[in-house]
């Protein structure tokens, strides 16, 4: 991998230490020049002329293409979606529910995934299990502890595919196994997958996978998609709807809703600059490899880590090793609010990272496009504020 010439195509990277890109990513020139000349398109050639609205179809059918190819899926299972919230809305609520049934989760997942789950808790009388798991928690105990929480009345396991807090990987394919033949659905957030982690939906088998495409695929915000397997599209019904919805209606109340096309999730008019942006996205991570970005990232992470823990009074909340890790490291300075180290490190040093909670901690996301020498920045920063004289207590 050209790592100096990728980074070259990345104007944020010329300009501080981004290890941020759990949150957002640093969009690379392409992309940015896609949006752009998309934007430019429509302006100056009527935004409604049959020409640009066409080639706005063009472009969102080549961006489900793109994905559905990245994540080894069929196009006719990929829904565009703004975000990774918005993915998991759509399949909560779309879903037949009956009170009583049961969702488990776990106890390290992001505000996404539990709001939704407690939301339709009170609306449709399901119930929220949550399984309680620490940062460092392996494979064999997570999956021990889903399958003791599972019951005949469990209707799903909803769970990201990498914890935000502490990038802890879980075993999901495993859990899936655990779930197969008892009619549980597999709803995953997949916010830190795409552009990270190797994806392949039918390896892993679940139902329902969520992604953006404005983090470590370093698209631009307000895109996302949404996988749905083949077979369980037509349980989902959508919860806002438009006229794609409609198979046929007319002015006299009749109506034939679509129910068999993944079409029946598109709403109404959407930015065809942002596709654009999205498509080329995907398209710069194609020509680098999914394989290799993950490799990179992880290897760019274990050395962090390993500056990391020998610094006295840091600690890394992050798996150390083995199958859990991923390129975010989240670790905490004995004495220092992670908020106030984040900050500390931005405005002396430029170095851009992020507080997180449960369990608290600050996080560097460690792409494939981060350098020794910025690592080794990091480690350096770090070590600075675990040093300095503390307030006494
Ligand atoms: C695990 C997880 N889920 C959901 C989200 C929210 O993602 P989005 O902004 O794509 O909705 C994030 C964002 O950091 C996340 O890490």
């Amino acid at each position: 991998m050209d790592i100096e010439g990728l980074r070259r195509q990345i104007p944020t990277v010329q300009k501080m230490a981004y290890f941020n890109t759990g949150w957002e990513g640093p969009s690379p020139v392409p992309v940015i020049e896609a949006i752009k000349e998309r934007l430019e398109y429509e302006s100056y050639n009527g935004p409604s002329s049959p020409e640009v609205l066409e080639s706005a179809e063009s472009i969102a059918r080549q961006a489900k293409e793109a994905v559905a190819k990245l994540v080894n899926a069929s196009p006719d299972e990929i829904a565009l979606t703004e975000n990774t919230t918005e993915g998991l809305n759509v399949v909560l609520n779309g879903l037949p529910w009956m009170a009583g049934d049961e969702i488990v989760t776990c106890n390290l997942e992001h505000p996404s995934v539990l709001l939704p789950s407690y939301n339709l808790q009170q609306r449709a009388g399901v119930k929220v299990k949550v399984v309680i798991l620490s940062s460092n928690s392996t494979h064999d105990e997570i999956v021990s502890k889903f399958e003791e929480a599972l019951t005949p009345k469990t209707r799903m396991v909803f769970l990201s595919h990498i914890e935000y807090s502490c990038g802890l990987r879980m075993p999901i394919k495993r859990i899936r196994r655990l779930t197969q033949g008892r009619g549980i659905w597999m709803l995953l957030d997949g916010a830190q997958g795409p552009g990270h982690v190797r994806l392949d939906m039918r390896d892993i088998g679940c139902d329902f996978y969520s992604m953006p495409g404005h983090k470590w695929l370093l698209g631009p915000d307000g895109t996302g998609a949404l996988y749905i397997r083949k077979e369980m599209l037509e349980q989902v019904r959508p919860v806002r709807v438009g006229y794609r919805f409609a198979k046929s209606f007319d002015q006299a109340g009749n109506f034939v809703p679509l129910t068999d096309s993944i079409d029946k999730f598109r709403v109404s008019t959407t930015s065809a600059p942002l596709r654009a942006g999205h498509l080329e996205a995907v398209r710069f991570h194609q020509r680098i490899g999914s394989d290799t970005v993950e490799q990179r990232s992880l290897a760019q992470a274990a050395r962090l880590k390993t500056a990391l823990s020998a610094i006295p009074g840091v600690r890394v909340t992050s798996p150390l090793e083995g199958p859990e890790c991923t390129g975010l490291v989240t670790f905490t300075i004995e004495g220092v609010a992670p908020a106030d180290a984040v900050a500390a490190m931005w405005k002396t040093q430029r170095i851009l990272t992020r507080a997180v909670a449960f369990p608290s901690g600050i996080r560097a996301s460690v792409a494939f496009f981060n350098t020794d020498d910025e690592i080794a920045r990091l480690a350096e920063a770090v070590r600075g504020l675990a040093k300095a004289p503390k307030p006494r207590a």
